[in-house]
């Protein structure tokens, strides 16, 4: 099927469903197109607690389609690429965690977003980058145990004063873009501005004029006014970028390098199959759900 026919034909579906259609920002092009609300972690978790609809279609990664399983439990929640996970979610399981807090008894536990739902039921408060800070502030405490990224967990340790106790996790699109490479895109283009996700290494996020999540980066850029804009995260966000903000540039210094698989592993004919089967559907047993659910509605009531 051309991609024209299968546009048509995931619109017709799309009017017979009583369902939301979610994707995230670093989604391709044509498949945010579609969607009724593309945004960050944060964002697409906040839809999906709120909706009415049925059906939560979901365009992005495992972790997040379990997030909306998890907040939407009577729903039906559609992940069209099954094999889309997030290998950084997958750096630290429940055992490994139970042994960290085993010998930091009394301390906190912040778990990233990106971390299953098993995970999520073994720590006290979830949080994305968007407000991974303002998470870790609204606990008053001195110490905090910080799964799984290690980048973020060193950005939130220097913005708040909190001691951190990492994990040595790491996202492996993000991990790779380097110093160098921010240092040579900036003598390419010496006026523009340097924006980046605080997934990327701390010797990158010393560089940037703006650390933020995906939201926070495209909010920046269209409050800036500059014209140019060196980015430091997936690719997948330049569709929005340019939408947001017309007329300004954008460059990614690695191109090749700003991919992340798993989040391009969705396309329009996997979304149509999983429009028109009513699957593959994730699920989470409720004995986990409920107590992820409890991390994820604390992070909620934090807010953005
Ligand atoms: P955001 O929370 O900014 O959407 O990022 C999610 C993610 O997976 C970044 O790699
Ligand atoms: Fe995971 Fe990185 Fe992909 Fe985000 S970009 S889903 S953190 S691997």
């Amino acid at each position: 099927m051309r991609d024209e026919d299968l546009i048509a034909a995931i619109r017709e579906r799309k009017e017979h469903l009583s369902m939301v259609f979610l994707a995230h920002l670093y989604q391709r092009p044509e498949i945010q197109r579609l969607a009724d609300f593309v945004g960050d972690s944060l964002g697409l978790s906040q839809q999906a607690a709120a909706t009415g609809a049925e059906i939560i279609l979901f365009c992005g990664v495992h972790f997040m389609a379990e997030s909306a399983a998890i907040l939407s439990p009577h729903k039906r929640v559609l992940l069209p690429e099954p094999k889309a996970g997030c290998p950084m979610a997958d750096m630290v399981t429940v055992g490994a965690l139970e042994e960290l807090k085993a010998k930091h008894p009394g301390v906190p536990v912040v778990c990233y977003v990106n971390t299953s739902a098993a995970v999520k039921a073994a720590s006290d408060i979830c949080c994305t980058s968007a407000n991974a800070v303002k998470v870790v502030e609204s606990l008053g405490v001195d110490t905090v145990i910080f799964v799984p990224d290690r980048n973020l967990a060193h950005y939130v340790g220097r913005q708040t004063g909190v001691r951190i106790i990492p994990w040595e996790g790491f996202c492996p699109t993000h991990d790779k873009i380097t110093a160098d490479d921010i240092r040579a895109a900036k003598r390419r283009y010496p006026g523009a501005e340097v924006v980046v996700h605080p997934e990327c290494p701390p010797a990158v996020v010393d560089l940037a004029d703006k650390v933020g999540s995906t939201s926070g980066i495209i909010r920046y850029v269209t409050e800036s006014p500059a014209r140019e804009f060196i980015i430091g995260t997936e690719t997948g966000i330049l569709h929005e970028l340019e939408r947001a903000a017309p007329g300004k540039r954008f460059h990614f210094p690695v191109p090749d390098k700003q991919l992340c698989p798993n989040m391009k592993a969705t396309n329009l004919k996997k979304v149509l199959t999983a429009l028109t089967d009513l699957a593959p559907q994730v699920t989470v047993p409720e004995d986990i759900a409920s107590r992820a659910r409890v991390c994820l509605d604390r992070m909620l009531a934090v807010g953005r």
